[in-house]
């Protein structure tokens, strides 16, 4: 079940999966909205009958410099990437306390979790708490043999980090040739990440693969983070 509040995204999607012999449905919902999360997991438990996996995935990363942030933005910021994971969890941990079976979660954090990135001190705060969370609900939940993890990316290509890079040139006048060499040279694997890399780290920790790790960060950076 994919839940995005981009309803012909996520069929677009769907859509994708089921061409290639797969299973899947969508569910228009806003990750930020108080009542979505909840909505969004009881669609999925009455259409597939339960949930065993949730991936927090969801999540926005407007350029604003700090003194210039307007509070409206730090809440919206803050209930889709770090409320909407909590809530979402909640919902989906519920469900997977029913069956008695357990399941696993995995937050998509990002290396902003540990690393400012520079005029995202909404993000940067909203993964790092993305990453505690993490670590709490795995204490938390273990004994109901739910499993909580989360991947911290790197820098992905994804149409959001686009927007976010367009904004950063604009704001800096560097060319897109010097912001890109600039970057690459902070990733000793010396290429960009693609949303593959986080979808088979996500798998990892999703599938039986991982069945004795709760509470861990799995940074997917390509060395970002130690060079
Ligand atoms: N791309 C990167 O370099 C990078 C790095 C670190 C972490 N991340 C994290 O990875 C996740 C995905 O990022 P991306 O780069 O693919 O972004 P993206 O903007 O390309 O895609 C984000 C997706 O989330 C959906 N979405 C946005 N707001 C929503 C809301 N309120 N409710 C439900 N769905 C919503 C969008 O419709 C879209 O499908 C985010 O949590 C982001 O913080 C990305």
């Amino acid at each position: 079940m994919i839940a995005d509040v981009n309803l012909d995204a996520a069929r677009r999607v769907v859509a994708q999966i089921v061409a290639t012999g797969g299973t899947a449905d969508a569910v228009e919902a806003d990750a930020g909205s108080p009542t979505d999360p909840d909505r969004a997991i009881a669609e999925t438990v009455r259409r597939m009958g339960g949930v065993r996996i949730l991936v927090n995935n969801a999540g926005v990363f407007p350029f604003s410099p700090a003194d210039l942030t307007p509070v409206e933005l730090w809440d919206r910021v803050l209930a889709i990437n770090l409320r909407g994971a909590f809530l979402f969890a909640r919902a989906a941990a519920r469900s997977m306390r029913a069956t008695g079976n357990g399941g696993a979660i995995v937050n998509i954090a990002s290396i902003d979790s540990f690393h400012p990135s520079g005029n995202l001190a909404h993000y940067d705060a909203s993964k790092g708490g993305l990453a505690m969370l993490t670590r709490s609900l795995a204490a938390e939940w273990g004994g109901l043999k739910i499993r909580v993890n989360a991947v911290a990316p790197g820098g992905i290509n994804t149409p959001g980090a686009g927007a976010v890079s367009a904004d950063v040139l604009r704001a800096t006048g560097a060319s897109v040739d010097t912001f890109t060499r600039g970057f690459l040279q902070h990733i000793p694997l010396g290429r960009m990440g693609e949303p593959d890399d986080i979808a088979r780290a996500t798998l990892f920790l999703a599938s039986r693969a991982s069945d004795y790790v709760t509470g861990a960060v799995l940074v997917v950076d390509g060395g970002y983070l130690v060079a």
